[in-house]
């Protein structure tokens, strides 16, 4: 075996952080912060010499707070982001144990369910640093539901999360078998091998759908959790990458409506919901579909509401997000977007982010998602074999 040599001059490992990034970040903090106790060239060099001797640097909690929400002001595909400030940063890095981290994401959702007040939270784990690799979680999300394989070729569930299944029940996940089973976390620590831990259904907040005027609505028997949090993309601050730190907001309706119980590859439910609607589904010129696609996101913002579950409709949302664009301007500062990623699902035109073009700048601090991180979301192999 090879004695483990310095990495190529000019390829950094990317464990280790980078001192220009970093400086350019602490630049921007003390811009937008100039209160800070430390001046600015004496944190510059503070970390400059920490890199220079560990090959990384750490994180003032405020660097870390600061780093998260503008790593979400940055995300050119989310629409949400008036609400930037208000993030809520859970600073985990001293969490070490499968069995810690499994507690902080149990607090991570207590805290973003907050009864049904969903408020956006970032929960950071320890960075990938030279002297150790970080924890991940296989999940792409905290809270999703499984898909099970029948002999006759069916699948049972949603669909994108069939091969994944099988990942975490060859792991020796024991599946209830229905169409609405969470699915269990995988923990991995550098430690450890991969643990798999249920997720407490306590800690789940669904809602069943109904619709304000069809009573059997609720004979779908179709429902959704109420809280997106997001596990699988790499946080990068100030040249440091936290490859676990899961973050949530709320949802909008058409995540669900027009997305998750529609897609082709997902729910498909179209034809169930335009057959219980009674619609004339012979030709696409009755446009059954979009009727049917229409009433359950009727179905979905009337359950959430009436369960008490914060989401937000694509009309409202897409005003806030020109508010937003608006009040950065004024800042000075420009804001990424991602046309295709930005104008909701359904009702586009008539939507005012339908209307005008957006810059798409990488900025920094920003969430990363990796090939590796793809790969065990969809139950591929980890480590890139496959
Ligand atoms: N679209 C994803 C889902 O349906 C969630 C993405 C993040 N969404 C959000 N509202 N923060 O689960």
């Amino acid at each position: 075996m090879l004695a483990p040599g310095p990495a190529p001059a000019g390829r950094p490992h990317p464990s280790e952080a980078d001192g220009d990034e970093a400086e350019e970040f602490v630049r921007l903090h003390h811009d937008e912060h100039p209160d800070q106790p430390v001046p600015l060239t004496a944190r510059q060099q503070q970390i400059r010499r920490q890199i220079d001797e560990t090959g990384t640097y750490t994180h003032t909690s405020d660097e870390l707070a600061f780093g998260a929400r503008v790593a979400w002001r940055n995300s050119s595909r989310c629409i949400g982001r008036l609400y930037w400030k208000s993030l809520r940063v859970l600073d985990r890095r001293q969490a070490a144990t499968a069995e810690d981290i499994r507690q902080h994401l149990c607090d991570h959702l207590r805290q973003a369910t907050n009864g049904g007040r969903i408020r956006p939270v970032i929960s950071i784990f320890a960075p990938d640093t030279p002297a150790g690799r970080a924890p991940r979680v296989w999940n792409d999300q905290l809270i999703r539901y499984a898909c099970h394989r029948q002999d006759n070729g069916d699948l049972v569930g949603d669909p994108t999360y069939a091969d994944f299944t099988d990942t975490v029940k060859r792991l020796g996940w024991q599946a209830p078998g229905g169409a609405w089973d969470v699915l269990p976390w995988v923990i991995e620590t550098d430690q450890d091998k991969p643990q798999l831990f249920d997720v407490p259904p306590d800690l789940v907040l669904e809602v069943h759908l109904t619709h304000p005027d069809r009573p059997d609505f609720a004979d779908l028997g179709l429902r959704w959790h109420a809280v997106p949090a997001i596990s699988n993309m790499r946080l990068r601050i100030g040249g440091i990458n936290y490859p676990l730190a899961p973050f949530n907001g709320w949802y909008m309706g058409t995540e669900i409506g027009a997305r998750n119980l529609v897609d082709a590859d997902r729910y498909n439910l179209l034809p169930v919901i335009a057959e219980h609607l009674g619609l004339d589904t012979s030709s696409e010129t009755t446009l059954w579909r979009d009727r049917a696609l229409v009433e359950l996101n009727v179905a979905v913002l009337h359950s959430f509401t009436q369960a008490g579950a914060k989401i937000s409709d694509h009309h409202t949302e897409s005003r806030h997000f020109m508010t937003h664009l608006a009040k950065e301007e004024k800042q000075g500062r420009t804001v990424p977007a991602d046309w295709s990623w930005i104008v909701p699902p359904v009702s586009g035109g008539i939507t005012p982010v339908f209307h005008r073009y957006y810059e798409e700048a990488d900025q920094r601090p920003n969430f990363y998602l990796d090939d590796d991180a793809r790969a065990r979301g969809t139950g591929g192999c980890p480590f890139g074999h496959g």
